[in-house]
């Protein structure tokens, strides 16, 4: 059965002293609360706190993911950092795909398949971004893109490779703006691309994919978001960096 998910993700932000604090926060909170057996907490700074994350995590209830990982698997890629690079860190996930990826670096689709292949070579779950910009919703088009998005990305996969990923479906025009999809409009899309999964790999791999929703997802949405039978989670940017915020969306199954 697919696990329910909440990832962090934390973006650009914090220094090394703020990270470290937010980590020992979120490890101390985590001892106190009772999250669900199938619940499973993940947090993704950026690449220069993911030992620390892993140190953490290690003795805490929670994942430690990277944002983003090369398509290449070494050698002369300055700046870039490599699955297997990851892998050696002990990273369990890593998000690929990001919106923000897409439209400020240039991520294209075929980028994105290079990325889950690096990552799967590697043994690291890859939490995989989809969803329509603003413009794309308006002209009623948000099922073809994803459509797209997901079928060039994704669907080169075997089924045995799909069953490690996790979708993440981020409409854009949620992301950061405080305009939330309604669950109505989440269970709908999430629906939708359970039935694309359905349709190339068969029923029982599309019933365990988890699906996580990301757009301005946080304590006082979490719950009606998570209650709709194909919304298996959430990815969350802003209300991340709270401890108290990002628990409370953990606990909101
Ligand atoms: P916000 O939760 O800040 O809207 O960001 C969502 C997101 O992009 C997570 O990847």
């Amino acid at each position: 059965m697919r696990k329910h998910i909440v990832a962090g993700n934390w973006k650009m932000n914090k220094t090394f002293e703020q990270a470290d604090d937010l980590l020992n926060e979120i490890s101390e909170k985590m001892e106190a609360v009772t999250l669900g057996r199938d619940t499973q907490v993940i947090v993704c700074p950026p690449f220069p706190y993911l030992e620390m994350t892993s140190d953490y995590s290690d003795e805490s209830y929670f994942a430690a993911g990277a944002q983003n990982v090369s398509d290449q698997e070494e050698g002369a890629y300055t700046g870039e950092v490599s699955a297997a690079m990851l892998q050696s860190m002990d990273m369990e996930y890593c998000i690929v795909g990001h919106s923000e990826r897409r439209a400020y670096y240039h991520e294209t689709d075929e980028i994105v398949a290079r990325k889950v292949n690096q990552l799967l070579k590697h043994e690291i779950r890859p939490i995989v971004c989809c969803g329509e910009v603003l413009e794309e919703r308006e002209a009623n088009r948000q099922f073809d893109v994803v459509k797209e998005q997901i079928t060039n990305g994704l669907f080169h996969l075997s089924a045995e490779e799909f069953g490690q990923v996790v979708i993440a479906y981020e409409p854009v025009w949620a992301i950061g703006t405080g305009k939330t999809a309604t669950p109505e409009q989440a269970q709908e899309m999430h629906a939708f691309i359970r039935s694309l999964v359905a349709e190339k790999y068969g029923k029982e791999v599309a019933d365990d994919t988890s699906i996580l929703y990301g757009g301005s997802c946080k304590p006082s949405n979490a719950k009606e978001l998570f209650a709709n039978p194909d919304v298996d989670g959430g990815l969350i940017g802003g209300a991340s960096l709270k401890a108290d915020d990002f628990l409370s969306i953990a606990m909101s199954f």
